[in-house]
């Protein structure tokens, strides 16, 4: 056990990077941000003003080389990510990274010799393995709840599409998006896809096909143990975030529903009907990112692996990169 506070790192302060600023410094004990930095100055700024970092970088590199930082959270866009966690691994800082590690295996494989080089720890952003729901699933089938599963569903579909520039650089929807159910699928079955078939199309925006991308997809996989899962995404629900998954077994099965900000069932004598569902992955996963930043703190203080490994984030990827290569060539790809 370590003795003292995790000193942090933040290296983009965006999105995602505002949401562990403020998880550390409000709820997350055993850790203290030392530093942001931010391409955006003022974006820096700001988050260090109203999460009470005492010091705001000029660069990644001015993190790396401060000595008095024990790890770095990669909170910057997809495309910086190798680059920051091979630089973090040589200066001989833990990292966080978020999903996914790259957009090619090439770099991920570089990104994770660099890693396993300086024996620093990596935890990818899977957050969603730490969401209650999903960890309840995963439960029911570790413990044979529901018997052998052979068939989950995942029903994944966001509230309304990202900006068009953010779709250019994303990768596309299956590095993007699907990405995070391909870690789930992994993480409930604890097992290794053998095939995958992905179809897809523009349904939504127009501007997304001709950026190269879909904004509908239905991905489905085989595992050797016979199983079969299916992930359904859409970039647009009317009705807001829809996040479910279902699981059939041979004894039962085990579904999760949609979070919603309140319980409340309205009834007349037109309609039963209730408020929508808590409208995105901030909302809707609040509770998760705290909970993944925490494992990834306390497996720095114990000196143990952290929970999501980068071999988990490079299956994700491997995964990514065979769905859109079987929705381009139109046929089932094996994953080797
Ligand atoms: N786990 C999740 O649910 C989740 C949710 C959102 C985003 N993400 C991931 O987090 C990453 C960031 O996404 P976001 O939505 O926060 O993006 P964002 O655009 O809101 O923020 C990124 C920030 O990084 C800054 N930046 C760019 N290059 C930089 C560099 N070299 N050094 C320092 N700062 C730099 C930008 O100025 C910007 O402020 C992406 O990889 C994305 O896939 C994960």
């Amino acid at each position: 056990m370590r003795n003292g506070s995790i000193r942090i790192g933040i290296i983009g302060a965006g999105r995602i990077g505002k949401v562990h600023a403020q998880n550390i410094t409000f709820r997350i004990p055993g850790a203290e941000i030392a530093a942001i930095t931010d391409m955006d100055r003022a974006a820096a700024e700001a988050v260090a003003h109203s999460c009470s970092i005492p010091a705001v970088a000029g660069s990644a590199a001015e993190i790396f080389e401060n000595s008095a930082i024990d790890a770095v959270l990669i909170c910057s866009p997809t495309n910086t990510h190798p680059e920051l966690i091979a630089e973090a691994a040589r200066h001989g800082k833990h990292i966080f990274c978020e999903k996914p590690i790259a957009l090619t295996l090439e770099e991920i494989d570089r990104a994770l010799e660099a890693v396993k080089a300086a024996g620093v720890q990596l935890q990818v952003g899977f957050n969603r393995r730490f969401d209650a729901n999903f960890a309840r699933v995963r439960q029911a089938i570790a413990g044979a709840e529901i018997g052998q599963p052979s068939l989950l569903h995942i029903i994944s579909r966001d509230p309304a599409p990202p900006p068009i520039s953010y779709v250019r650089s994303s990768g596309g929807i299956f590095l993007d998006m699907t990405i995070h159910d391909f870690d789930m699928v992994r993480f409930l079955l604890a097992e290794e896809p053998q095939e995958i078939y992905a179809a897809g199309a523009v349904m939504i925006d127009p501007q997304i096909g001709s950026a190269g991308d879909v904004d509908t997809a239905v991905t489905l996989l085989r595992f050797p143990s016979g199983a079969t899962a299916v992930i359904d995404n859409s970039r647009k629900a009317t009705y807001g975030y829809d996040q479910r998954v279902e699981v059939l077994g041979h004894l039962g099965k085990i579904e999760t529903m949609n979070c919603f900000p309140n319980q409340a069932i309205l009834s007349d004598d037109q309609s039963v009907r209730r408020d929508l569902p808590l409208n995105f992955f901030m909302d809707r996963y609040t509770e998760s990112f705290v909970a993944e930043m925490s494992a990834f703190i306390a497996a720095l203080r114990e000196e143990r692996p952290t929970p999501v490994s980068g071999h988990d984030g490079r299956m994700a990827v491997v995964m990514a990169l065979a769905a859109r290569q079987s929705y381009l060539e139109r046929r089932p790809v094996s994953i080797q």
